[in-house]
């Protein structure tokens, strides 16, 4: 079917949780737009969620993987306007499980897009970061100018990734942006993530598995307003920038642990276990976003209402997430929280 489409843009792992979120504002809001959507179908990648926009015209679908160059040239074809890289191992937990596929397609990946992007002389890169980068804070806020001092081989393959992308602009002049986003929550998070666990086992009546003593702090931000904040540094960014996305919306997880508990009518002495901690766990981030704000971004979601929205969504789309917790997730379960005396 003919579109009206003028500019075409590759969006790696966008059967993702925050990349299908993405594709979705695109297609509702850049009639001008064409997406390819270049994923690799891992775990975490589900068509379930873009199955709302996979007919449209203007989307195309390839199964590939960023490290593989000739996926990302059949899925690249004639050319394209802009790359957005959120293809991404992205859960701290397995990556201190098996390190090695992070490697592979936070650090390599990257390379082989920034490698596509220069070959094509793509007018605008952008690299899906995040402000685990920085590490732990124990006070203030990480600017973008902060020295990158990663803690887990998650946050530090990322920042290989970021540290790839800056250099690529500053040897080759490719124009490249780097975002670097908080904690992310809302539909479509795969049920490996904090608050999509917490509410699906808490659904389920089961109990859910605070880390140490809980009072880990983390800055949660709604995927919309993530998405739209890569939507706004991609069309309104200076090239060779990186900028942070914050929610400003800094919680313990026991505060969202009690949240969640009470919105699904459980109570916290028979349903919360506290377990094992993460080794090398954070304890705190916080974003200073100001440099986002000054190109008129801002979060537009109360956390509230958004996280009520949430849970809400969640217990009225149990078909999308009881096959994966039935599924491979189970069995990941298992692993993970055995060691960790989770019962
Ligand atoms: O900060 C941005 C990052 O947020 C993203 O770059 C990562 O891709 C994303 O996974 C997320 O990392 P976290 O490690 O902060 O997210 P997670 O949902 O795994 O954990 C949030 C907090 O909750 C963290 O302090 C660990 C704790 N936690 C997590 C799980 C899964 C628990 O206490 N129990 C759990 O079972």
């Amino acid at each position: 079917m003919a579109t009206t489409a003028t500019r075409t843009w590759l969006v790696t792992g966008g059967l993702g949780f925050i990349g299908s979120a993405f594709i979705r504002m695109i297609l509702r809001e850049r009639a001008d737009v064409r997406i390819v959507n270049l994923d690799a179908m891992t775990y975490a990648g589900n068509p379930a969620n873009v199955a709302d926009v996979a007919s449209d015209p203007r989307y195309r679908f390839v199964r590939g993987n960023i490290c593989d160059a000739a996926a990302v040239e059949a899925a690249i074809g004639a050319g394209v306007d802009a790359i957005v890289n959120f293809a991404a191992e992205t859960h701290v937990d397995r990556s201190i499980l098996e390190p090695e596929a992070f490697l592979h397609t936070d650090i390599l990946g990257t390379h082989v897009l920034l490698e596509a992007a220069r070959k094509h002389a793509v007018a605008r890169y952008l690299q899906v970061s995040t402000d685990e980068v920085y590490g732990h804070v124990a006070t203030g806020e990480s600017s973008e100018g902060d020295p990158l001092a990663p803690r887990s081989p998650y946050a530090a393959s990322k920042a290989g990734g970021d540290l790839q992308t800056l250099a690529y602009f500053t040897t080759y002049g490719t124009p490249v942006l780097v975002t670097r986003g908080s904690n992310t929550y809302g539909p479509y998070q795969y049920p490996e993530k904090l608050i999509p666990l917490f509410v699906t086992n808490l659904l389920d009546d089961q109990p859910v598995p605070v880390y140490g003593d809980g009072l880990q702090v983390r800055d949660w931000l709604h995927v919309e307003d993530h998405a739209r904040g890569i939507l706004q540094v991609l069309e309104r960014g200076e090239i060779g920038n990186v900028y942070n996305l914050g929610g400003a919306n800094g919680r313990t997880n026991l505060e969202i642990t009690q949240r969640l508990v009470s919105a699904c009518g459980r109570d916290m002495a028979t349903h919360v276990r506290h377990v094992l901690d993460r080794p090398g766990h954070d304890r705190r981030y916080a974003l200073d976003s100001s440099k986002a704000h000054r190109l008129g971004w801002k979060p537009a979601r109360d956390f509230e209402s958004g996280l009520g929205e949430t849970v809400a969504w969640y217990r009225d789309h149990e078909a999308w997430w009881r096959p994966i917790k039935n599924g491979t997730f189970g069995e990941y379960y298992k692993r993970q929280y055995a060691e960790r005396g989770a019962r």
